[in-house]
This record gives structure tokens, C-alpha cells and sequence, in this order.
């Protein structure tokens, strides 16, 4: 590694300094911009932010490494706080389905959607899993994202949910991008269980009793999730599995209210769960209860673009009333097959009515602070990890304006460039 890098000849960096994070209401519109900017890096930290004119005559500059990014704009790495990195192909062919007519949730009662994901993850071997992986998780890169969370839950059995979080372990270990592993057991009830009387009860308990002792003692997650929905786990069921698993010190966050209304932002709050993700259908009350926590809301606009969806969460009621918002790609096969932020970030902009400013803090420090990271990424401050994407645009707002084209031009990971476009 060489010892130090300057990057200069940002248009704009935006910085997101300050220690006022999370960032809730109107604190969301201030990125910390720094005109003709430039960053000093030194063992895959930031030394310094400034203008390229104050740290060029630093003496920690002379002798740096030097990148001019010529006018380009650079601003923290992507935080993607909610993907299932893991899984074994598409879905096409329900894709096709739900353009015709057939609902998401149709398609899950027939055996489709997520139990046709375990059919066949469980048939794939872990080298061809983590082939795929590795090809997402360079496309993730290429898009400006440096950390992503992983769940499992396409597994949904001891054997092969244990194959998914060793393998977000090993991914974690043998290329750059950060993977915060969560276990998602609880995403739905496998067909094997649905056919006897009490299954998902008895699911629960191999998942309590078998699973998560394996997970924790093995370091294999630092969350547990549940997919607390109709058709998948209920709030009681969500709130026993969650509570046993925080017991074991595995963090709370929840799917919730994403196809129907089920009490599940109440619990995550009551759990200081840290995030529930999805929101289409909270209520009032919820955002209210939210606004007052430091649950983050995690939104998922990519989902409701994908199956074609009208509604999309009430991101501007959540912001205005003082919730910590967050954006994420929910890359998988089934909702949301894309590992592309700055698509969510339009998506922000024009169906959530985010400004680009706000869409791009909710990626970013919130985001960090969703994966209790914000200390260390997030955001580019001195002593923080040098994590940083660089665009080819000349003004920040350009970001979610261009859709379906990738304007990343460079992706930096702890001070290494990770991707660079050709
Ligand atoms: O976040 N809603 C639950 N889980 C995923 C979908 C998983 C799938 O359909 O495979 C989601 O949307
Ligand atoms: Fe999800």
C-alpha cells in the first residue's frame, strides 16, 4: 500500500462531516460540500479534507501518490444496508408471470417466490454460490457501493443456511467490499414444515434451539432478521425469535409492513431494533414511534419499481417528522434484482420525492449508522475509513438524475482502488 494518496481536483466533494448523525429532518440536505475539493489518504484512512489548494502545500502531501479526478465529483462509498447477496439464480420466469397478471404473493402460495429460491440454493454447490457472488459483489463496485449487508435465508435449514454465512465470511476475507453478515432463518417456513400440524412453531425451535447457537458461536452474524409479514412470520413469532436472538447479542432488524400491516415497525422500535426495512404500509402511529427512535427506516424503492407497485413508502412524512431514513438496493432475486445505489437514488428522487441531497445522505452515513457502522464509514472525515466512490458528473444532483447508466468512474475501498471504469 502506499503510504499516502492525494486525491484532488473534485468539483465537489461532498464530505457529510459533522457529529450530527444519524441524520434526521433537515439535517438530511447538508452533505458537507467542499468546492474544488480534495482528500489526503494515508493506510486506507482519511489524514485530511480540504480544498485542493490547502492540501496540495501540506507536507504530508509532498511526496504523496496523486490522483486528479479532474472535475469529477467524490463522495462516500455507497453503504447498501440490505441485500440477500446469496442466492442461487433468477427469477425470471416469475418475472413474466407478475407482468401477466400473477401477484407476488400468488406466486409464494403456489410454492414460487422464496421457497423456489431455497429449492435452488439448496441444489447448488458452495463454489457455484460463491462464484455468483463474486461477480454481483464486482458489479456492486462498479456501481460505487463499499459495504454491503447479507443475509441469509435462502437456506432455511441448518446445512445450508450455515453454507450461506461462511460464505459471506470467506467472501469478507478474499475481496475488498465490506459484507456485515445478518441471519435471516426466519424468512419464511420451509416447505418441508408447512406439510405437519405445529410447523412453524417447529421451525422456530430448530431455528432457536439448533441454528442460532451454531451462528453465534461461530461468529457467523452480527444481525438477526425476520421477514414479519402475511405469509411469512407473525409479530409474536417475530418478537420471540428476535428476543432470543438478541439474548444470544445478535442486533434486531425486520422486514416490515411491506405487503401488509402487521405491527412490526412497533416492535422493532420496542426491540431498539436497528432498522426495520420496506414501510409501504405504516401508519401515522408508526412513523411517530419511529421519529422517536433510533430504529432506522430503511426504504426500498427498488422492490416496489420491480413488481410494479404504485405504492411506495411515505418517505417524506417519515423525514418531516424526524425518522432516521435510509436508502438500500434489497438486492435479490424475487423483489429487487439490482446492486445499482444510484438507480435507488433516482428512484428516491422521482417516486419518494427525496432531494438528491437527502437521497444521498440516506445512502451513505445513514446507511453506516443502520449497520452501527457510522463511526467508521459513512461519511468523509479525518480518521475515518478512506471509502469513496468518484463520479463522472461535474454536479452531485447529476447522481440520481442520470437513470439505467452507470456514471462511477472510480470506487476506492480503505484507500485501494477497487474499480475503475476503462
Ligand atoms: O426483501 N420480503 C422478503 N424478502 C425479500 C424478498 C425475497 C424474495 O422474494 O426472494 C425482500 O423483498
Ligand atoms: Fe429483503
Amino acid at each position: 500500500m502506499t503510504a499516502t494518496l492525494l486525491i484532488t481536483g473534485a468539483s465537489q466533494l461532498l464530505t457529510l462531516r459533522g457529529s450530527n448523525f444519524p441524520r434526521r429532518g433537515k439535517s438530511l440536505s447538508n452533505l458537507g460540500i467542499i468546492k474544488a475539493g480534495a482528500l489526503l489518504i494515508r493506510d486506507g484512512k482519511i489524514l485530511r479534507t480540504g480544498t485542493g489548494a490547502q492540501l496540495e502545500s501540506t507536507a504530508e502531501a509532498r511526496g504523496a501518490e496523486k490522483i486528479d479526478v479532474a472535475g469529477r465529483v467524490v463522495l462516500p462509498g455507497f453503504v447498501d444496508s440490505h441485500t440477500h447477496l446469496i442466492h442461487a439464480a433468477s427469477r425470471a420466469e416469475e418475472y413474466e408471470l407478475k407482468i401477466q397478471g400473477a401477484s407476488y404473493e400468488e406466486i409464494a402460495r403456489k410454492g414460487g417466490g422464496i421457497l423456489n429460491s431455497v429449492k435452488k440454493l439448496r441444489a447448488a454447490t458452495a463454489e457455484a454460490l460463491k462464484f455468483r457472488a463474486l461477480a454481483d459483489l464486482k458489479e456492486f463496485a462498479s456501481y460505487g457501493t463499499t459495504t454491503i449487508e447479507a443475509k441469509s435465508g435462502y437456506g432455511l435449514d441448518v446445512g445450508n443456511e450455515l453454507k450461506i454465512l461462511r460464505l459471506h465470511r470467506e467472501l469478507s476475507a478474499e475481496q475488498p467490499l465490506e459484507i456485515v453478515s445478518s441471519f435471516l432463518g426466519a424468512h419464511v417456513v420451509p416447505a418441508e414444515f408447512r406439510l405437519v400440524a405445529n410447523g412453524a412453531e417447529k421451525y422456530i425451535r430448530l431455528l432457536l434451539d439448533q441454528l442460532l447457537p451454531e451462528v453465534v458461536s461461530n461468529s457467523l452474524a452480527e444481525f438477526c432478521d425476520v421477514f414479519c409479514d402475511r405469509g411469512a412470520f407473525t409479530c409474536e413469532q417475530s418478537r420471540q425469535i428476535l428476543t432470543e436472538a438478541k439474548a444470544h447479542g445478535l442486533t434486531p432488524r425486520l422486514h416490515a409492513e411491506q405487503l401488509s400491516h402487521t405491527g412490526a415497525t412497533q416492535l422493532a422500535v420496542k426491540l431498539g431494533a436497528a432498522s426495520c426495512d420496506h414501510l409501504e404500509q405504516i401508519t401515522t402511529a408508526d412513523i411517530r414511534a419511529l421519529s422517536k427512535s433510533g430504529t432506522v427506516a430503511t426504504l426500498l424503492p427498488g422492490c416496489d419499481f420491480h413488481l410494479g407497485w404504485k405504492q411506495y413508502a411515505p418517505a417524506r412524512k417519515l423525514i418531516d417528522a424526524g425518522a432516521i431514513v435510509a436508502l438500500a438496493t434489497d438486492f435479490n432475486p424475487g423483489t429487487s434484482p439490482t446492486v445499482s445505489m444510484p438507480m435507488i437514488l433516482s428512484l428516491a428522487c422521482t417516486q419518494l420525492r427525496l432531494t438528491p441531497a437527502e437521497a444521498i445522505t440516506a445512502a451513505t452515513i445513514n446507511a453506516a449508522y443502520a449497520l452501527r457502522r457510522e463511526k467508521h464509514i459513512g461519511s468523509l472525515e479525518p480518521g475515518k475509513q478512506a471509502d469513496l466512490a468518484v463520479f463522472e458528473v461535474e454536479d452531485y444532483r447529476e447522481i440520481p438524475y442520470y437513470f439505467g447508466m452507470n456514471r462511477c468512474w472510480m470506487t476506492i475501498k480503505r484507500g485501494e482502488i477497487i474499480y475503475i471504469r476503462d
